[in-house]
């Protein structure tokens, strides 16, 4: 029996909105992995939007302030084709490390600064980037909503919150999706989630669902990290944990070479697979691979495939967490 997989638009939770079922990260646009260059990266939204990505996902974090500038240059005359998805709530602390801030006044503030790089009326989605222990989410969630009421949002959403934390915003305001980190590689913490939105009727945005290319196959050795690419500070890619993330993706490639298609594309269609609340927002700097992601939507996988999947990349395998320890205290509060 094959997993149906339908192009059909995926809708956003209980918002209006609805997108391609592959939408495009855009942090790489603003270097996170390696150098990236401004005039190539436009052409690549351009070419998403041309083929029907439409789903762009960014925050006023991804080069600090760059990446929606860039996106304000993208999406001059082309607004109307996007739905646009931004993200507040992480902060340049002196010295450089990331701080977090969760207040309503800054949450105002911080919308303000985002319609102005993006050069837009109305931000279609916009998510609160890392929970703030610090202020009730209570209170972060009535400021968003303060903005959906001004016509300065349309839908609100929170990235690495936990099932409780979800719960609680939800019954604030209606949230229309939560995006956390979502793959082969790592799925307990979406797996738990999982249950939570979908009980709530909340879709679930799957971030680095290409396990920050690890998936793909394409990083055989820390050699093939460029330096300066922030793949680098990943535990998945230390050298030992890399040895061992290749033996899994070992099964992708295998199902990959008997699929005709990537193992890329194989990744994203388990994904896809999971259900039609799931959008995964694969990044890329090139437009060939915009297509190549997209394709995933095409891949027919078989329940079976699905299952041998999962049970080749069980919950816990990956050598290394999602994130350096300082990281990982950020996420899933
Ligand atoms: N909410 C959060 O906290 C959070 C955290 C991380 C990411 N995100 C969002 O999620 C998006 C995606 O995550 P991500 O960029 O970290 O990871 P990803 O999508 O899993 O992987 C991106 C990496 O894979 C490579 N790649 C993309 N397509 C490929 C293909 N078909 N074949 C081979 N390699 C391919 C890219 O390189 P090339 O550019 O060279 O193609 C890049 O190095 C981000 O852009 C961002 O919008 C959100």
């Amino acid at each position: 029996m094959t997993v149906t997989v339908t192009k059909a638009p995926r809708k956003l939770g209980g918002s209006s909105l609805s997108v391609f079922p592959v939408g495009l990260g855009c942090m790489s646009l603003s270097g996170t992995y390696g150098k990236s260059d401004d005039a190539e990266a436009i052409k690549v939204v351009h070419h998403a939007l041309e083929r029907g990505v439409n789903f762009l996902d960014s925050s006023d974090m991804y080069g600090w302030g760059h990446n929606e500038s860039l996106l304000g240059k993208a999406l001059a005359g082309r607004r109307d084709k996007a739905v646009l998805a931004t993200k507040f709530g992480q902060t340049q602390q002196p010295g450089g490390a990331n701080g977090v801030n969760g207040r309503p006044e800054y949450v105002k503030q911080a919308c303000e600064a985002s319609l102005e790089r993006l050069g837009v009326d109305v931000i279609d989605l916009y998510y609160q980037h890392r929970v703030d222990p610090s202020v009730p989410i209570e209170d972060t969630v009535g400021a968003m909503s303060e903005l959906v009421k001004a016509g300065k949002v349309k839908a609100i959403g929170l990235c690495e919150a936990k099932p409780d934390t979800i719960r609680r915003a939800h019954k604030t305001y209606p949230l229309a999706a939560v995006q956390s980190e979502y793959s082969l590689l790592y799925r307990q913490h979406a797996e738990e989630t999982l249950q939570t939105t979908r009980a709530l009727g909340i879709s679930y945005v799957a971030y680095s669902p290409l396990g920050r290319s690890l998936l793909t196959g394409a990083v055989k050795s820390v050699a093939d990290i460029p330096e300066g690419d922030g793949r680098g500070r990943h535990p998945r890619f230390a050298a030992d944990n890399l040895a061992r993330n290749l033996q899994l993706v070992a099964a992708i490639e295998a199902l990959a070479k008997a699929k005709h298609c990537t193992p890329g594309e194989v990744a994203l269609a388990w994904l896809l697979a999971q259900g039609t609340d799931i959008v995964p927002i694969p990044g890329t700097k090139r437009s060939a691979r915009v297509d190549e992601n997209a394709g995933a939507a095409d891949v027919a996988l078989s329940a079976d495939d699905v299952a041998r999947l999962s049970a080749a990349l069980p919950p816990g395998a990956a050598a290394g967490g999602r994130y350096p320890d300082a990281g990982m205290k950020a996420v899933y509060l």
